[in-house]
């Protein structure tokens, strides 16, 4: 099989515009903390409609950033989903804090509000919901629920750059602390590198701060006025994501139009939108209501009792890449060992977990290669 006939499981869109703009920095020799970083915060923050956004070098820091912003230190509980990148919850382990795990909406894949509201104690500080998949998290539950318990919220938006949630709020942008994610397989990329929306400016001038090794924007390169880390993105970087957040829109539209040729052609092999059915093939649950999803990944749950590891082997042999999407964070061998978690603590996530795959997923996927994955899924199901 020769290297065009393999269907990557993602792959970046990039142009000449963003060729040119990485161009443009290189040839003005100033590489960080200059105009492209102060460009792209800029306009990703009128993008997503919010006063201010503080660009940082993954998803990752900004996650950490988030959590010392709201004071999240050891003795502190929070409130998070199992089901998500290993991130959103050692972002806790970095400070100290305690993720408390509870289980998932089984149609959404996020946060349960109900579920989380039962674990709440006394010593719960937050709730970090997690928008999965990029498909918006239960924000109005989680809020009345926060504002019950006086409990701070870090919304982990690393999936969801450009999703509308159930009351037509994008993404990020209802006023709570939220981080986004660059990485080359996201919505919009800058190989590396994530964005924080702050809660105010007090708190923007503190999370600049902390990118920066603790240096406040008078001091000299050696002055440090707190603890801090390097954070930052480079004017490369930010370069990058400038020429992507231009055409956010056409990306986005992308992402969605593949989703929707993957619902028409594996709805023929006989899966069904989640929520609709059980031990079948499930495909993503469509949007309700005003909720828009941002399509990042396109995930499928296997028919019960399919052996994943034979289907991803049949589709490797067609030369397509597939992936078990996503281990649950509790049964990681550190989560394991640190909280003494065990299997069958949180059921909808574990089930969920088991039989979920990642199809290739990217915006330039044409007709015939989403063809050629489904007719591949089909014959490796019928034989497993
Ligand atoms: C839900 C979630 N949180 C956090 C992250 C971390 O982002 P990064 O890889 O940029 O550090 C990711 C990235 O994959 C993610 O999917």
């Amino acid at each position: 099989m020769t290297q065009r006939d393999q269907i990557p499981l993602g792959r970046p869109d990039l142009g000449a515009r963003e060729e040119g703009l990485v161009l443009e920095v290189l040839r003005s020799g100033r590489l960080s903390l200059g105009p492209m970083l102060e460009r792209f915060e800029r306009e990703f923050a009128d993008w997503l409609g919010v006063d201010d956004a503080v660009a940082v070098s993954s998803g990752t820091a900004a996650l950490h950033l988030g959590v010392r912003a709201l004071g999240w230190d050891p003795g502190d509980e929070v409130i998070t989903s199992p089901f998500s990148f290993v991130a959103s919850a050692n972002c806790l382990l970095y400070e100290g804090a305690t993720p408390v795990f509870c289980d998932i909406d089984p149609v959404t894949l996020d946060l349960d509000p109900s579920a989380a509201r039962e674990v709440a104690t006394k010593r719960t500080a937050g709730v970090l919901p997690v928008h999965i998949f990029g498909y918006p998290a239960a924000m109005a539950e989680l809020e009345t629920l926060s504002e019950e318990l006086g409990l701070g919220i870090l919304e982990d938006a690393c999936e969801a750059t450009g999703a509308i949630d159930s009351e037509g709020v994008k993404v990020g942008a209802r006023g709570n602390l939220a981080t986004f994610a660059f990485y080359a397989n996201k919505q919009l990329t800058t190989g590396e590198g994530g964005m924080i929306v702050p809660s105010g400016p007090e708190v923007a001038t503190r999370l600049r701060s902390e990118r920066n090794q603790g240096r406040d924007p008078d001091m000299g390169w050696l002055s440090h006025e707190r603890l801090g880390f390097n954070y930052r993105l480079t004017e490369m970087q930010a370069a990058l994501g400038i020429a992507q957040l231009e055409r956010a829109d056409a990306l986005l539209g992308e992402r969605a139009r593949v989703a929707a040729l993957y619902r028409e052609r594996l709805g023929a092999i006989g899966g069904s939108p989640a929520g609709e059915g059980d031990d079948g093939l499930l495909l993503p649950c469509p949007d309700r209501g005003a909720v828009r999803r941002s399509w990042f990944v396109y995930v499928v749950q296997l028919p019960a009792g399919t052996d994943r590891d034979a289907v991803i082997a049949a589709l490797a042999d067609d030369g397509i890449a597939s992936k078990e999407y996503l281990p649950c964070i509790h049964l990681m061998p550190h989560y394991r060992e640190r909280f003494g978690f065990v299997e069958g603590q949180f059921p909808v996530a574990e089930r969920v977990s088991r039989r979920s795959l990642a199809l290739p997923f990217f915006p330039a996927m044409g007709e015939a290669e989403v063809e050629r994955v489904a007719a591949a899924l089909a014959k490796a199901l019928g034989a497993s």
